[in-house]
């Protein structure tokens, strides 16, 4: 991603000393929450996330981020209603479909992170054709986090790095850490800055366990429907006022 050229610092306060962010990754919770309590069902509550993330993307790039990480189905929602399930997949091929032109004409990069191997065909298809096609675009990064589990991309990590030992490619004296980054999805990517979760709740439901390991988590209140640009600059503002010490004393 060396291709991705230095984002504006639009989003920055005049306070604080941290670069500004370059990468957010988003737990976008809380469409149950918001269609229950409108008497709608959980798929329009769905749908309307589906506008938020719309929203957050254009808003991302306005606030001058360069990556940006949905987490939309984890590998643990196949617990839910099969009729949800098969919902949330339609979304996904709903917005593939629908924004892939505009992501294009925007130079948007699209790549979706997580195990593909249990997606249907065509949208695994779909998944392809919309990473095929944005490859080379260098303007932002939108990562789809879709059946992703941050255990499961680790175990799946771990089997490409044992087979590549095992083939003679790959040094078990050569592993460090950069090593193990590289067999991850995220491949390439700089870890996020901040991990933003919606709707009040405050764990990390298996989001990019590696990777989040020095990010800033900010808990919002807001029902990701709800979520707009106004509370994403409120949440990099946040960002400004915490001191990343990475194991430091820090400045103060
Ligand atoms: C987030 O909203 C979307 C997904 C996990 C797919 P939820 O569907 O989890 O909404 P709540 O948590 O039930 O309100
Ligand atoms: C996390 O939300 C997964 C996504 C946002 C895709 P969940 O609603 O599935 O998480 P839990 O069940 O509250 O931990
Ligand atoms: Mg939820």
């Amino acid at each position: 991603m060396t291709a991705i050229p230095a984002h504006s610092q639009s989003a920055r306060p005049e306070k604080g000393d941290l670069s500004p962010p370059k990468h957010v990754a988003i737990i976008m919770d809380g469409n149950g929450r918001w269609a229950k309590a409108r008497g709608l069902s959980r798929t329009e509550g769905h749908k309307e996330g589906v506008q938020a993330a719309r929203r957050c993307v254009e808003a991302a790039r306005d606030l001058g981020l360069t990556h940006l990480t949905l987490y939309s189905f984890s590998t643990e929602n196949w617990r839910r209603p099969a009729g949800e399930i098969r919902d949330l997949m339609g979304l996904l091929r709903e917005f593939i479909v629908g924004d892939l032109p505009r992501l294009k004409k925007e130079n948007c990069r699209v790549r979706i992170i997580g195990d593909r191997e249990n997606l249907s065909l065509d949208l695994r298809a779909l998944v392809n054709k919309a990473e095929k096609e944005t490859r080379d675009n260098t303007a932002f990064l939108l990562q789809i986090a879709f059946n992703y589990g941050g255990r499961d991309e680790i175990r799946r990590a771990a089997k490409s790095l044992v087979e590549d030992v095992k083939s003679g490619s790959l040094q078990p004296k050569d592993i460090d850490e950069k090593t193990i980054a590289g067999y991850l999805d995220t491949d390439g990517v700089p870890d996020p800055d901040i991990v933003i979760r919606t709707s009040g709740e405050k764990r990390v439901s298996n989001f990019l366990l590696w990777q989040a390991a020095y990010a800033e988590y900010i808990f919002l209140d807001v029902l990701w429907p709800d979520f707009s640009k106004k509370e994403f600059a409120e949440a990099i503002e946040e960002y400004y006022n915490r001191e990343r010490r990475y194991g430091g004393v820090g400045t103060s």
